[in-house]
């Protein structure tokens, strides 16, 4: 990590037409999101959030009073989508990153969602089940963007989620997931967590917008997956 910690503003629009007695209409959603470039991880926005965050902006009428977690949270983007579509959204990240942890809500300040109101955010660590367990409440999303980013926390996350469904069976764990060795898999560890797994096509996220959602991953393999009990 670099002293370096100079902050970028980054916009995110999410759009769509519709038509509307007989008239084109658009619905549109800006979301500003401060990166700390030169800082670690957690402040700055992984080509996985983006395709998520599009996924919640299609998806948005089904959206309104869903009790959703999102875990690694870092700036947010895809909790912050949610919680401007009337999802009741309570944000997270390690626990032992108090900086990430403020980072997050200096991008919910800058979105006009108030801490604490409008949204929430705490510290949550995978794979340790203390008692803030009890804060986060009944659930029916639990979102994650480029958390499986290194074989090490696999385990961890999905201990977690499956812990998470325990008490609330019919959520669904909505993640994306960047391919970053052929390598690496987490398919017997859903065996093992008893967990199942269905893949999204995210081919044509966007479109009805006009976006291709390729131009915003670039290269990367991202994948979109609905683990469920
Ligand atoms: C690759 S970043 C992804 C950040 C953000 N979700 C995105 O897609 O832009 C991984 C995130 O997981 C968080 N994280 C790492 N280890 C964690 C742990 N053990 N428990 C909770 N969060 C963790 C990091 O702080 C970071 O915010």
């Amino acid at each position: 990590m670099s002293d370096d910690t100079s902050e970028q503003l980054k916009k995110f629009t999410f759009s769509s037409k519709y038509t509307y007695q007989g008239q084109i209409q658009e619905e549109t959603l800006e979301v500003i999101i401060p990166e700390l470039l030169q800082a670690s991880y957690s402040f700055y926005t992984w080509p996985s959030a983006p395709v998520l965050a599009w996924f919640l902006w299609e998806h948005r009428k089904e959206l309104s009073g869903l009790k959703i977690l999102e875990i690694g949270s870092g700036t947010a983007l895809p909790g912050i989508v949610a919680a401007k579509c009337g999802a009741k959204v309570t944000l997270s990240d390690s626990a032992t990153l108090p900086k990430s942890l403020a980072h997050t809500k200096r991008c919910c300040q800058l979105n006009n969602l108030n801490v604490n109101q409008d949204i929430r955010v705490i510290g949550f660590t995978w794979g340790l089940f203390l008692n803030n367990l009890a804060l986060i409440g009944p659930l029916d999303l639990i979102l994650g963007s480029d958390c499986f980013y290194e074989p090490s926390v696999f385990e961890d996350i999905l201990a977690t989620i499956s812990y998470l469904f325990e008490s609330n069976p019919a959520a669904k764990f909505l993640c994306t997931y960047q391919e970053r060795s052929s390598d690496w898999s987490i398919e017997h560890l859903l065996s093992k967590w008893n967990l199942k797994c269905q893949l999204h096509n995210i081919n044509n996220l966007g479109q009805s917008a006009g976006v291709n959602i390729h131009d915003l991953i670039g290269d990367h393999s991202i994948h979109l997956l609905e683990i469920s009990r």
